[in-house]
């Protein structure tokens, strides 16, 4: 019997998907998905194998998301939905989704844009959000359960493998795509999801020097700690991978993409609710929180120091009504799938 990334690729080589569903429900479009990532959303009455946590045949990848990222995302939900939804809102409104179109919501996490999305496609349309973590996506199912909605499913896979081919009309990503350890294939399984002449739109960060929220914390932690070694378990390539425009523009144009625009969006973003919350948030996720875990016993030996030299940064940020909050940029690329 195949294994699930070899059933993968044989269904990429040999076309498998269902290509062939024009406009589809919401449960046709999951069922695409499902079959074409090998996994299937909960609930569906499919044969196919489910996934629900990681197997041996994710990428190391896929596996650090689940094993190491999951719990820390988890506790610092607060921070990261709120905090990331600042970039999106200066956007959303600009977006190109109409009532009933069909959207991709990838490396979807909590699921929070992917429902805002299905607000926008109302009962007419459909949104799948596709997620490597299954965790994130038991939150997004809840929320769908708890609003009763019927437009929107989600599902566990990963964009860099398989995506179904022109299924939608608007693919998204809120700060995905930086982490696709080959990110020309990711991007173009996103272009491929798309009908001809649908849009994709995706959400990175800038550069370090204008994301203290990410860059301050590490460069704080390296004056205690060594950086990571060539080995250091990672996520992926890191928020930084899609800073470069230029490099960023050559990627996206591999993947076949036309009509490649940048937009620059400057936002605060909460890095926690209190000093000890911003600290405990740095030292778990991002940058600075890869140097401690990877430092391992030094790093808790080192920790009331490193804790303290933080807690003096943090303490020159800005405090607003919720918590403490510091500069951020990103990039919102806007590209189509050639008609
Ligand atoms: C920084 S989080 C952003 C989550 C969400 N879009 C948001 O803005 O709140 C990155 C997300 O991408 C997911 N992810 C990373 N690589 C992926 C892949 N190859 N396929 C699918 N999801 C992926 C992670 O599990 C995680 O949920």
């Amino acid at each position: 019997m195949h294994s699930q990334r070899a059933f993968q690729h044989f269904l990429m080589k040999n076309s498998g998907f269902p290509n062939d569903l024009a406009k589809h429900t919401k449960s046709d479009a999951a069922m695409t998905l499902a079959s074409a990532t090998g996994l299937q959303p909960k609930g569906s009455k499919m044969n196919t194998a489910v996934a629900q946590s990681p197997t041996i045949d994710d990428t190391a990848f896929v596996r650090f998301w689940n094993e190491v990222l999951a719990p820390k995302f988890i506790k610092f939900k607060h921070v990261l939905v709120d905090g990331l939804s600042h970039h999106s809102e200066a956007v959303f409104p600009t977006l190109p989704v109409h009532e009933g179109d069909h959207v991709l919501d990838v490396g979807c996490g909590f699921g929070d844009t992917a429902l805002k999305l299905a607000a926008r496609v109302g009962p007419t349309g459909s949104v799948i959000g596709i997620d490597c973590c299954e965790t994130f996506l038991d939150y997004a199912r809840a929320e769908v359960r708890a609003r009763s909605l019927n437009n929107v499913t989600f599902v566990r896979g990963d964009a860099e493998i398989a995506l179904p081919t022109n299924q939608f009309d608007f693919v998204f990503a809120r700060f995905g795509t930086m982490f696709f350890a080959n990110p020309v294939a990711g991007l173009r399984n996103m272009r491929r999801a798309l009908n001809p002449g649908g849009r994709m739109v995706h959400i990175v960060w800038r550069e370090r020097a204008d994301n203290p929220w990410l860059s301050m914390a590490k460069d704080v932690v390296l004056r205690f700690l060594p950086p990571p070694g060539d080995e250091a378990q990672t996520c992926g390539p890191g928020p930084f991978s899609m800073s470069d425009e230029t490099v960023v523009r050559a990627m996206m144009k591999s993947a076949g993409y036309e009509e490649i625009e940048f937009r620059r969006v400057d936002a605060p973003v909460l890095v926690g609710r209190d000093v000890k919350d911003a600290i405990a948030f740095q030292l778990a996720i991002g940058p600075a929180g890869e140097v401690f875990r990877e430092a391992g016993a030094e790093a808790d030996r080192k920790r009331d120091d490193i804790e303290a030299a933080l807690a003096e940064a943090i303490n020159r940020q800005k405090i607003a009504a919720d918590g403490i909050v510091m500069d951020s940029s990103s990039w919102v690329i806007s590209a189509i799938n050639p008609a």
